[in-house]
């Protein structure tokens, strides 16, 4: 019967080879996004298990884990003799196994043994070097198991410090390789990319680097700002518009930014203690003069103010903000003012909140995105909103 277990697997690219042909105990490899970790770790986990090794996949979060999982089950499924969703666990013909886990909870894995490890996403791992020292590390002494440790820079973290090893440790290699590599990735995805994140969000990201490291998350703004021009510059025909819309809730601010097709920011109305009635009505107000279709932050409120913009005859589209949402929504606004596309208006909130953003690093070492101390990023929200989705994904009311 056993004839009949045909498995397949990805076949690698030159950059995932380099990996799986390497002798090295513990490989650290820090690779750009989508240059094909998950897919090698799956492979590299696949051999071991088919050769009858136990084998753990450890991803930062439960969520993280599910991924990998499908992809494992995919290409592993004709050779397994028993399948366990609920313990994500798949075990062999020859008593081989394959385990997923997660390591929200740093203390999983403590207690088993493997014979091969893979961490993925190690640099998102909240403590991770408890996890690899005082768990993971642990597990492989019984067998000498070997260990692959995958992941997309961040910071300067406890990743980072491993792959610093990965060059001292004689039982340690190191491999770094930019998502291009990747020859499986369409054409132009990477670059398309580039445009949409600061440089150096880029350089970490799709480089593979580990420069990032804390400060400004806007550049360029005092040369953005054109000084001295405070007042808003009324409809001209000529122009088209855009629009982002922050809606401030009990004693936020509500700002509306409009902003040119050419990048020139033309109006900004910012006001609060209004009802959401007479909030939608001024909106609404400012997004027909421009003529404007806007991007509104529905986060909480929802619909319902959405609804009341449309029937105002605002052409609106909500915008739920989560982190990485956000995240994607500021660096977007980044990206356009570090290549000098945008002339914004003289407002001191506004510049200072843009100031105010800044890459600050999370005890473990993670850079994380954060607005300005004392929590207002209403103006620079809006103006994200603006210029969000303006490159070409036009949306048509
Ligand atoms: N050897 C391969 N053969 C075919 N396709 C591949 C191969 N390696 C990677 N890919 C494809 O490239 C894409 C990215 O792969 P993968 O998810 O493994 O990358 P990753 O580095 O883990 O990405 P992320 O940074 O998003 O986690 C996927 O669509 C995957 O199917
Ligand atoms: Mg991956």
């Amino acid at each position: 019967m056993s004839d009949h277990r045909v498995v397949v697997l990805p076949r690698c690219h030159t950059g995932q080879r380099r990996i799986l042909q390497s002798s090295a105990r513990f490989k650290v490899v820090a690779c750009g996004r989508r240059w094909g970790k998950t897919t090698v770790g799956v492979v590299e986990c696949a051999r071991w298990a088919l050769q009858g090794g136990t084998v753990g996949w450890f991803a930062p979060t439960f969520r993280m884990a599910a991924e990998p999982w499908r992809v494992l089950r995919r290409h592993l499924l004709p050779a397994s003799t028993r399948v366990s969703e609920t313990d994500r666990r798949m075990e062999f013909f020859n008593g081989g196994s394959i385990e997923i886990g997660s390591l929200d909870n740093p203390d999983a894995g403590r207690g088993r043994k493997f014979r091969h490890i893979v961490i993925d996403e190690a640099a998102a791992v909240r403590e991770l070097e408890i996890a690899w020292y005082e768990v993971l590390r642990p597990t492989l002494t019984d067998e000498a198991g070997t260990a692959t440790l995958y992941s997309t820079p961040k910071g300067r973290g406890a990743f980072f410090g491993l792959w610093q090893r990965g060059e001292s440790d004689p039982e340690w290699a190191r491999f770094s390789a930019p998502s291009h590599e990747n020859p499986y990735l369409p054409s132009g995805e990477v670059e398309a990319a580039r445009g949409e994140m600061p440089e150096r969000v880029f350089r970490q990201e799709y480089l593979a680097e580990f420069g990032m490291e804390e400060g400004a998350v806007f550049a360029n703004v005092r040369t953005a700002v054109d000084a001295g021009r405070v007042a808003n510059e009324t409809y001209q025909p000529a122009h088209e518009y855009r629009a982002g819309v922050d809606l401030g809730r009990a004693r936020d601010w509500t700002v509306v930014a409009v902003i040119r097709a050419d990048g020139k920011q033309v109006a900004v109305d910012r006001f609060r203690g209004l009802g959401w009635s007479a909030i939608a009505d001024r909106v609404a107000r400012t997004l027909r003069e421009y003529q404007a279709w806007a991007w509104v932050d529905s986060t909480g409120v929802g619909d319902p103010v959405v609804d009341m913009l449309r029937q105002r005859g605002a052409a609106v589209r909500p915008f739920v903000f989560t982190a990485n949402s956000k995240t994607r929504l500021i660096e977007g606004l980044a990206a356009r003012l570090e290549r000098g596309e945008l002339n914004l208006m003289d407002r001191t909130e506004q510049t200072e909140e843009l100031e105010g953003f800044a890459y600050r690093t999370r005890p473990g070492g993670h850079l994380r995105l954060e607005g300005p101390p004392g929590g207002h990023d209403d103006c620079v929200c809006a103006l994200a909103l603006a210029v969000y989705g303006d490159r070409g994904a036009a949306w048509v009311a």
